[in-house]
């Protein structure tokens, strides 16, 4: 059984297998013999989209990887609607998604419920994988794995990701996008991390911990300006203003801590900005137009990375191969 709870199931050879698959998956599916061809892999397949807090693109990606393989969904989007309401526990209400489907996806506003469905699945006689698309302010493992590809793709001239110097900016705190990522980080050699945050919105010791423990240097400063020209990356997120308790995003100035046109004339040619999205004013609309931005790209990489992930869970690897060196 493959649950993808957080990022500690990613090994490096699994991480450039699902690169490798995405770059297959997306070329075949160019042509309209190739996109038919893929959604003959897994048409008596069933996935339940259980994402109780807001999401866009994840679940937009998610959904349409598993029509990309013909494989049908189902989706409870507010836990308002589901027998929850009605004091059914978690537990048997992934249960009960279970008897109909081969494959949960859940999106949850806390932590550990990724985790708590596995653990549930791997004691009931018909388990289905669990897949995490983003628990409270924990892990988001799909949003690294994109992230990765995106990051491997931007280089593929110079090397992919290893030896890179990758600035992660906003709020390292509450994102849970930088905390997967930051780990994934330990798998590629030479690389160098630069966290960039107010003060108040500060990488958390855990994350700390880990980068020491697994030998990943990296370093904390406040000022974006004087470390942009080092950076071979810049990964941008948002202020998570959702999880303030007592209003902690309205005092912080994040006027340095955005990327503008004065920023881009700081940052290497062949530098690359991302961002999980959506954004808030700590990307300017102008950004968009100069060819170093890569989170439109990094986007739509999602939803053929989880194509790549669905199929790997499905033991349908070989077949995209085996449709790869037909239809190319
Ligand atoms: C991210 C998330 O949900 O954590 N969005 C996404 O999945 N692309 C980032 C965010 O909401 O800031």
């Amino acid at each position: 059984m493959f649950h993808v709870v957080d990022t500690s199931v990613f090994d490096r050879p699994l991480l450039d297998d699902l690169c490798e698959l995405t770059t297959l998956v997306r070329t075949v599916a160019k042509s309209p013999e190739g996109a038919r061809c893929l959604q003959q892999l897994a048409p008596t397949k069933r996935a339940m989209l259980y994402f109780t807090q807001p999401s866009t693109r994840t679940f937009l990606s998610m959904n349409n990887a598993c029509h990309v393989l013909g494989i049908r969904t189902s989706e409870i989007r507010n836990s308002s609607v589901s027998s929850e309401v009605k004091g059914e526990t978690f537990e048997d209400s992934i249960r009960t998604f279970s008897s109909y489907v081969d494959l949960i996806v859940m999106r949850t506003p806390d932590p550990g419920y990724a985790a708590r469905a596995a653990a549930l699945m791997d004691s009931i006689p018909r388990p289905v994988p669990i897949i995490n698309a983003g628990s409270g302010k924990d892990q988001h493992p799909t949003q690294a794995l994109l992230d990765i590809y995106t990051l491997e793709r931007s280089f593929e001239e110079s090397g992919g990701i290893d030896g890179k110097i990758i600035g992660m900016m906003g709020d390292l705190k509450r994102g849970r996008t930088v905390r997967s990522l930051s780990r994934l980080m330990r798998h590629y050699e030479g690389v160098r991390v630069v966290f960039i945050a107010p003060d108040t919105f500060e990488m958390e010791p855990d994350i700390r911990a880990f980068m020491a423990e697994n030998d990943i240097p990296f370093e904390e400063t406040g000022r974006l300006h004087e470390i942009l020209p080092e950076l071979d990356a810049i990964y941008v997120t948002r202020i998570q203003s959702e999880h303030d308790v007592n209003d902690e995003s309205s005092g912080v100035n994040l006027a340095p801590f955005t990327i503008g046109t004065h920023e881009l004339g700081l940052l290497k040619k062949t530098a690359v900005i991302m961002h999980p999205l959506p954004r808030g004013p700590e990307i300017a609309v102008e950004v968009d137009q100069d060819p170093r931005a890569m989170y439109w790209r990094q986007e739509r990489n999602g939803m053929w990375m989880r194509v790549a992930l669905i199929a790997k869970i499905f033991d349908l690897d070989q077949e995209i191969r085996e449709l790869a060196s037909r239809i190319r």
